[in-house]
């Protein structure tokens, strides 16, 4: 052993504190890279032609597409500043070659910092029996803190949406607007048979790692295990173990505050205001005319749009923003004492997430660059980590997957499974002392194993009418029993790689983190997972649905964004998905934001291009 049991406890004890610390010393070291919008100077009452809430992955494509129309004046109004070098440098990352610093955003005041409420069930292996739900608050909102991968989901995420009576938002009709935003650089993609998918002149940057020297055995061992093997997730084969597209430009996050608001901060008809809190709304009888804020300074103050109001919040803030302005199920807000102007029973309901389990697959010895790792505390091997992505059905003859395993590949005795274990997802201590043990000398995979098509649904509620308060966040995971059981399955069918030549070859080995909630049932059975998944589960941080679109009766907002019920309001962000996709969320968000500036552009007469 290379390390004592207990050198390797004390490490994990002070994991959470070393990553304060590194990200108050980068913030420190690093001088910022990319520019931003400079604060807007406005004045009490004045009136803009849009207000757009919030500058995340879909406010900042809005921002950008309403003002390529140079006479329409948009303000944008951000509750963040601008992004922490934490958020943005990758180059950074290279020179200091430190595991996992994609996590520095959590936690930090750039994170809203959300937390979901005890269910007494769920997530009990977690030191505060909840999950922490990271929310970006930045120019860029989540997408400044997001790990990156770019993925669409599949066909039949959208063909069901507009089968459920939102017309203009199957497959065919949203892969228009993925393109659009497209910046695809890599080479290979671009000449393959996936190539009419993407677009080389968007906004968004898209690269791809060179890693397969790296990642090649895994691929074998998933194709062994009979996996489809894809060069590119984005062809019209959407289910198997591919090569990962990620939102990297140069070594740069592309953040949407990066891709499509730093290029256009000069424009004379954009106006931003950062760190600024939208408090609601202000209607004349049912027209949405302007919005309340709360000034840096903390003066409250009123900005007024004479065409629209588009919230663009995000899934927990858009929706409390709704009932903060009237709009909610009207119970709910008569006992928070908000006077209902819509009774609207669906707002903050229908909240549908990513439960994610995590595993540790423990691989061959490598004393060698265990003692570098150990020597340096860093990692000799230049981040990101490689990684594989399968999307995977459970029935392989299925054209849609259940599951998404995300696989970093890491090396022995690397810190970023512990990171993630103490840090990230913050669960018990002993678990994470489990997992650094069983690595401290023997390389990893760290693996993200994701239900993609959860039946449950959770909600938002208000803790009371000051904007200033947090949401209740329920999170619903597993309140509907078949999504533990899928869960369970989802392990159990990805844990059989370890069988294979190679994982065999190399004595792999699924870590037995000991859990004391799961004691009494045999490890590696069904009801040993259904355990390990309840206990464990985290989030892959993709919350949608609480504003969903949908037909009259159902549908907080119509198929065109309109918030049901009044005029001059849309709702533009994840929280419209009426079901959450089979992927992650943020080039979904990009894509609804693209597509919503297109339909504001036609509603006021504006030709678009086609
Ligand atoms: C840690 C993490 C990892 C992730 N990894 C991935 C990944 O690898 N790939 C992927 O595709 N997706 C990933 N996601 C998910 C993806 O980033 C989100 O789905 C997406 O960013 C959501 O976009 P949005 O526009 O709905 O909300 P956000 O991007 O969160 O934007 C909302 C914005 O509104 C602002 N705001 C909120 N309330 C107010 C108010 N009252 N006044 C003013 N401003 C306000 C917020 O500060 C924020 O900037 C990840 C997310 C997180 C947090
Ligand atoms: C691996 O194969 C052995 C022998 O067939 C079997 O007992 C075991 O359950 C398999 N392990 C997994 C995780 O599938
Ligand atoms: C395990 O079983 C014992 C004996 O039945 C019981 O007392 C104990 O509460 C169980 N532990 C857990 C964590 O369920």
């Amino acid at each position: 052993m290379i390390i004592s049991r207990g050198l390797s406890a004390i490490g994990v004890l002070s994991l959470p504190t070393l990553m304060r610390l590194i990200q108050v010393l980068i913030s420190l070291v690093t001088p910022s890279s990319v520019e931003y919008p400079k604060q807007a100077e406005i004045k009490h009452g004045q009136t803009f032609d849009f207000i757009i809430v919030g500058a995340g992955s879909a406010g900042c494509v809005l921002a950008n597409r309403l003002t390529e129309v140079s006479d329409w004046k948009v303000l944008l109004i951000e509750a963040g500043g601008d992004p922490p070098i934490t958020s943005n440098t990758f180059s950074i990352l290279f020179i200091f070659q430190l595991p996992a610093l994609f996590s520095l955003v959590d936690y930090s005041s750039s994170d809203w910092n959300y937390y979901t409420e005890n269910d007494g069930y769920t997530s009990q292996a977690h030191r505060t029996k909840n999950v922490h739900l990271t929310r970006g608050k930045m120019l860029g909102g989540s997408s400044g803190a997001n790990y990156m991968i770019y993925v669409r989901g599949s066909r039949e995420d959208y063909d069901d949406w507009a089968n459920q009576g939102n017309e203009g938002w199957n497959w065919d009709n949203v892969l228009h607007y993925f393109k659009k935003s497209e910046r695809m650089i890599d080479p290979i993609i671009l000449n393959g048979e996936t190539a009419q998918n993407h677009n080389t002149n968007g906004y968004l940057g898209v690269t791809r790692p060179d890693w397969k020297e790296k990642t090649e055995p895994l691929y074998e061992a998933f194709k062994e295990n009979g996996h489809r093997i894809l060069s590119d997730i984005h062809g019209e084969q959407q289910v198997g173990y591919y090569y990962p597209t990620f939102t990297i430009d140069n070594h740069i996050r592309q953040s949407t505050a990066n891709a499509f608001l730093s290029p256009i901060r000069d424009r004379p008809n954009l106006f931003v205001l950062k760190n600024t809190l939208a408090r609601k709304v202000i209607f004349d009888g049912k027209k949405a005319i302007g919005v309340e804020v709360l000034l840096p300074g903390g003066k409250v103050s009123e900005v007024f749009a004479n065409k629209e109001v588009i919230l663009s919040a995000g899934t927990i803030n858009s929706p409390q923003l709704l009932m903060l302005s009237g709009i909610g199920p009207a119970a709910h807000l008569e006992e928070n004492n908000i006077d209902v102007l819509i009774d609207s029973p669906n707002v903050g309901e229908n909240l549908q997430d990513h439960a994610c389990v995590l595993l540790i697959v423990a691989g061959k010895r490598n004393i060698v660059s265990a003692v570098q790792n150990l020597a340096g505390f860093v990692h000799l091997d230049s981040f990101p980590s490689p990684v594989v992505a399968g999307h995977v059905a459970l029935d392989r003859k299925q054209t849609y997957p259940d599951y998404q395993a995300v696989l970093f590949v890491e090396p022995a005795a690397s810190l970023t499974a512990s990171i993630i274990c103490a840090t990230v997802v913050g669960l018990e201590y002993s678990i994470c002392n489990e997992i650094s043990y069983a690595i401290q000398d023997r390389e990893s995979l760290i693996v993200a194993m994701t239900l993609l098509k959860p039946d449950s649904k959770g909600k938002i509620e208000l803790k009371n009418k000051d904007p200033l308060e947090k949401v209740k966040i329920y999170s619903g995971f597993y309140s509907n029993k078949n999504d533990l059981e899928q869960h369970a399955r989802s392990v159990e069918d990805f844990s059989t790689i370890v069988n294979t030549t190679y994982f065999k070859s190399v004595g792999s080995e699924l870590v037995n983190v000991n859990l004391e909630a799961c004691k009494n049932f045999t490890y590696g059975t069904h009801d040993y997972w259904k355990c390990y998944a309840l206990n464990m589960v985290s989030t892959l941080w993709h919350p949608v649905g609480t504003c969903a679109m949908g037909p009259e009766g159902v549908g907080v907002v119509d198929e065109r964004l309109r918030v049901r019920g009044v005029t001059g309001l849309r709702v533009s962000d994840a929280s419209i998905m009426p079901a959450i996709t089979r992927g992650n969320t943020n080039a979904p968000t990009i894509m609804i934001a693209e597509k919503t500036a297109d339909m504001i552009k036609l509603d006021h007469g504006i030709s678009i291009e086609v």
